[in-house]
């Protein structure tokens, strides 16, 4: 396949960036994305030009570090027939002789570092805003001894899936963090460990949410449909029913 590639390169957070275009000669259709831009980066390397920035690190869709923006939609799931990271998303799924154009993730909570590598430690705070769990949750015996039911079960694992990989923010015409913010207060919040700190973790989460410059969520829905671990959107009423019990918390526990 030969593809030409219009790619977004910017120096860093204060330079202006730009749309540059490329020619991708002898792509195979077994490449993953990633790999077809190590190999237009090897020919800009051969050639003594700057090679483009990317994040990437596991390649197997659980990192959560791929993410850009393809033809328009997060991870290119516009192209692909099912929920994908972009280390996942295989060349088979575009035309050959196609045009493709390639951004960094557009949110004001994650500036541009370098091409197409954004800072998303906005999300790190709001995880850390969560604090630890105050309890002995003791070892492997002690777990077994607490029963949890099969459906809490089930959704507690559904929502640690989140990879924290910011397709919903850059998906979002609000720039909401939401569906993050809502697939991390869950994981906790249906298990036993998480009780103690619930409400309180709920509030603190949620103000972090807010400083960071998140935007808030109007239930249009674009983040769920472009997540990668397909994140219920319904953990976003979740969240929002954990928040109004929060209210009536004393100490807000
Ligand atoms: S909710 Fe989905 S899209 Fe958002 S960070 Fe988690 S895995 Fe990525
Ligand atoms: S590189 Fe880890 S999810 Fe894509």
């Amino acid at each position: 396949m030969n593809i030409t590639l219009r790619v977004w390169r910017q120096a860093n957070a204060a330079s202006e960036g730009r749309m540059v275009t490329y020619q991708v000669q002898d792509v195979s259709e077994d490449m993953s994305f990633l790999e077809m831009l190590d190999l237009l980066n090897e020919d800009l390397t051969v050639k003594g030009e700057e090679p483009i920035a990317f994040d990437h690190d596991c390649r197997e869709g659980i990192c959560g570090m791929c993410g850009v923006v393809i033809n328009g939609t997060a991870h290119g799931r516009g192209n692909s027939p099912v929920a994908t990271t972009t280390c996942q998303l295989h060349m088979r799924s575009f035309s050959d002789g196609a045009t493709i154009d390639v951004e960094p993730w557009r949110a004001g909570s994650f500036p541009v570092i370098k091409d197409l590598v954004v800072d998303r430690t906005a999300f790190d705070r709001i995880i850390q805003a969560g604090g630890y769990v105050s309890v002995n949750t003791g070892s492997a015996p002690d777990a077994h001894a607490n029963a949890v039911g099969k459906l809490k079960a089930d959704r507690a694992f559904d929502a640690a899936t989140c990879i924290g990989c910011g397709a919903c923010v850059a998906a979002c015409p609000n720039h909401s963090g939401m569906l993050f913010t809502a697939a991390k207060i869950t994981h906790l919040a249906m298990l036993p460990q998480g009780q103690p700190e619930r409400h309180l973790r709920i509030k603190k989460m949620l103000a972090t949410h807010d400083a960071e410059g998140f935007g808030g969520c109007t239930n249009i829905g674009e983040c769920a449909a472009v997540c990668p671990k397909e994140i219920p959107f319904d953990t976003i009423s979740q969240l929002n029913r954990d928040l109004i019990a929060s209210l009536f918390k004393r100490d807000g526990k």
